[in-house]
């Protein structure tokens, strides 16, 4: 386990900050629709900092505003099987800090063994600071981090519908 290092946002100027000015520019308030001619929010989170896979395809509209708060809502409730089993609600929020920081995450359950954990947050700039320079992701699962490279999430997952056997959540660390 590792430490928490959310904590540590740093106040440069980076691509993200461009991108808020920029959507702060052209609308007070971004409130988008998938297929409306918005920009596809798997596009998006690259800008971000963040791999394009993080969000499963089945996402109806998504907002995000000049503070980095933003919403996602997907058409319905589903599983992903990343390395662990995940649970998209069918709504889900959270902020962005800084490029490749997302916290105050809600909607996301991650699931440990046989428990349900809530995913609070997701920092990729972090990870690469302070490690060897590996291109990861950390997931701040409950009071957990995990960290997984970050080319493991870049093809935009399928959504489950029910929940796949326990079993397939079970000692098949290498399904990803
Ligand atoms: C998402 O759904 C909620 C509840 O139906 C709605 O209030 C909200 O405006 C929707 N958000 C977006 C971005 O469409
Ligand atoms: C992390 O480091 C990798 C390799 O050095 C780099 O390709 C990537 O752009 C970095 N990611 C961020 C978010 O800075």
């Amino acid at each position: 386990m590792a430490s928490f290092r959310f904590g540590n946002i740093p106040a440069t100027f980076s691509p993200y900050l461009l991108l808020l000015c920029f959507l702060q520019l052209s609308t007070p308030h971004l409130s988008l629709s998938q297929g409306a001619g918005a920009e596809d929010i798997h596009d998006l989170l690259p800008k971000l900092g963040l791999p394009r896979g993080l969000i499963p395809g089945n996402v109806k509209s998504y907002e995000v505003s000049p503070l980095g708060y933003f919403s996602i809502n997907l058409s319905n409730p589903c599983y992903v099987q990343f390395h662990r089993l995940v649970h998209f609600d069918t709504q889900i929020r959270g902020k962005i800090i800084s490029y490749g920081l997302v916290t105050d995450l809600s909607g996301i359950l991650v699931k440990e063994l046989f428990v349900w954990i809530p995913l609070a947050g997701i920092n990729r700039a972090a990870a690469n600071g302070s490690g060897d320079g590996d291109d990861t992701v950390e997931f701040q699962v409950g009071v957990f981090t995990e960290t997984y490279p970050a080319n493991k999430f870049e093809a935009v997952p399928p959504c489950l519908t029910t929940e796949p056997s326990v079993w397939a959540n079970f000692g098949l660390d290498s399904i990803i």
